[in-house]
C-alpha cells in the first residue's frame, strides 16, 4: 500500500484518493511503480492515493483498506494474473462490475486499443462517468470512438460533472494536450505537426541503420513501446488516432477516424531513406492538421514525410516524439521528449491525477465535490 504520509506525523490533511486501475501491462505496472516511487511528491500536493482494485485479462483483485501494491507487481511479473491472489482475487470479472465492486473515487484505464468496439475501455468509461467516478485513460480506444459523448459526461463539458483526463493518450509525457490547450490561451494554432507514434520513430530510425522493418518492430515490442496489435502504429492508426484526439480536445474540431487521410510506414523502403539522407531530409511518420483559411476546415492528414533535417521533428532521435505548434500570436512553438519506455505514459496519468486534484474535479469521501449516482 501507498504509505500514508499523515499517519508519520507529516504536515497539511491529505485527500484520500481510492484508485482502480484495468490494465496490469507495462503502463500500468509503471503506475503502480510510480504511486510508490512518488508517494512523498503526491502528499505535497496533498494526494493519499489507495489501489482499492486492479484488473487485468482474468478478472480482478479488490480490496477497500488497499491492495499490496508489491503483491501485484510481483504477480504480474511472474506472469500470473491478480484474479488468482488469496482474498482479494475474483475470476472473470467485467470492468463494470469490477467498477461497481471496487467503488472507486477515480478509474484509471490502461487495457489495449481496440479502435473497431473501443472495448473493454469504452463501456467501462462509459460506466465510470455515469456513476460520478473520475477517469484517467492512457488507451485511446474510447476517445477515438466516441471523444464527443464522454466529453460531454464529464467535467470538460459542466464543471460539475467527473473528471476526465488523457494526456497520456497523445504522446506519453510530452505535454502535447496541456500545451495546445492550456499554454496557447489567446493564440490562433494554424498549423500542427506531430511525430507522436514512438514505435514509427523507432523502426524508421533503426531501419535507416539496415534493420529490417519487421526486426525493428520486434524490438520495440520487446521493450513494450509497440502497442499490442503492432499493426496499429505500424499502419498509423496509432498517430492517427493522436491527432483525432488532438483535433477535438485543442482545436475543437469534433473529429472522428474517418475525417483523416492515413497512410502508414509499412511501405517505406531502406532506399527511400537513405535517398531521403543524400537530399538532407529525414523521413518521418508525420500528422498534420493544417488549414488554409483561418475560417475554414482543417485537414487532417497522417503520412510518412520527408522533412529538411534542420525541421524540428527530423532532428529527433530514435526514442524521440515531437510536436510543433505555429500560431498567430505566440510564433511557433516546438517540445520533444524522450521515452524509451511505458513509465513516462504512466507518469502522464499520474500527471493527470494530480491536475484532477487540483481542479477539484476528484470526488472523494474527504472532498465531495459533484454528485454520485449509485
Ligand atoms: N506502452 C506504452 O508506452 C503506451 C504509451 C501510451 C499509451 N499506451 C496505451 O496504454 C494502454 C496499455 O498499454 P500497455 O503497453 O500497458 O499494454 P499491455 O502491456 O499489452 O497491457 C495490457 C493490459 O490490459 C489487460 N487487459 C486486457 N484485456 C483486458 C480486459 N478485458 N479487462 C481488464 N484488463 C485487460 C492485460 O491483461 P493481462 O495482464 O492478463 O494480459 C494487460 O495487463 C494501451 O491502450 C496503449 O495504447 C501505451
Amino acid at each position: 500500500m501507498v504509505p500514508d504520509l499523515q499517519e508519520r506525523g507529516e504536515a497539511a490533511p491529505l485527500t484520500q484518493v481510492r484508485i482502480a486501475i484495468a490494465g496490469l501491462g507495462n503502463v500500468g505496472r509503471g503506475l503502480l511503480a510510480i504511486l510508490h516511487s512518488q508517494a512523498d511528491l503526491l502528499a505535497q500536493v496533498g494526494l493519499s492515493i489507495r489501489v482499492v482494485g486492479a484488473a487485468d485479462s482474468a478478472g480482478a483483485a479488490i480490496d477497500p483498506a488497499g491492495l499490496d501494491l508489491a503483491t501485484l507487481t510481483a504477480t504480474k511479473a511472474a506472469g500470473r494474473t491478480v484474479a488468482r491472489l488469496p482474498r482479494v482475487g475474483r475470476l472473470d470479472l467485467p470492468l463494470p462490475d469490477f467498477l461497481d465492486a471496487a467503488a472507486p473515487d477515480l478509474f484509471c484505464e490502461a487495457t489495449p486499443v481496440d479502435l473497431r468496439t473501443g472495448q473493454p475501455g469504452l463501456g467501462a468509461v462509459r460506466h465510470a462517468l455515469a456513476r460520478g467516478i473520475a477517469c484517467v485513460l492512457a488507451n485511446k480506444g474510447p476517445l477515438a470512438l466516441a471523444y464527443q459523448e464522454l466529453a460531454a459526461q464529464s467535467d470538460l463539458e459542466a464543471p460539475d460533472r467527473p473528471g476526465l483526463r488523457f494526456s497520456a493518450c497523445v504522446g506519453g509525457a510530452l505535454p502535447t494536450i496541456n500545451l495546445g490547450g492550456r499554454d496557447l490561451a489567446g493564440a490562433r494554432i494554424t498549423d500542427v505537426e506531430c511525430v507522436l507514434n514512438g514505435t514509427c520513430q523507432g523502426v524508421l530510425r533503426a531501419m535507416e541503420s539496415g534493420q529490417s522493418l519487421d526486426d525493428a518492430v520486434a524490438e520495440m515490442q520487446r521493450r513494450g513501446v509497440a502497442e499490442t496489435d503492432p499493426s496499429l502504429d505500424v499502419d498509423g492508426w496509432d498517430q492517427a488516432v493522436k491527432l483525432v484526439i488532438l483535433a477535438n480536445a485543442v482545436l475543437g474540431r469534433p473529429t472522428v477516424l474517418g475525417d483523416l487521410t492515413v497512410r502508414g510506414i509499412r511501405d517505406v523502403t531502406g532506399v527511400e531513406l537513405a535517398a531521403a539522407a543524400a537530399r538532407g531530409e529525414r523521413i518521418v511518420l508525420l500528422g498534420r492538421a493544417r488549414r488554409d483559411d483561418p475560417a475554414g476546415d482543417w485537414k487532417l492528414t497522417v503520412e510518412p514525410t520527408s522533412l529538411p533535417v534542420t525541421h524540428p521533428l527530423a532532428r529527433m532521435g530514435a526514442d524521440e516524439m515531437g510536436i510543433v505548434y505555429r500560431t498567430d500570436i505566440s510564433g511557433v512553438i516546438h517540445a520533444t521528449s524522450e521515452e524509451i519506455d511505458a513509465v513516462p505514459t504512466a507518469a502522464a496519468m499520474l500527471r493527470d491525477i494530480i491536475d484532477l486534484h487540483r481542479a477539484g474535479a476528484l470526488r472523494t469521501t474527504t472532498s465531495p465535490r459533484y454528485p454520485r449516482t449509485r
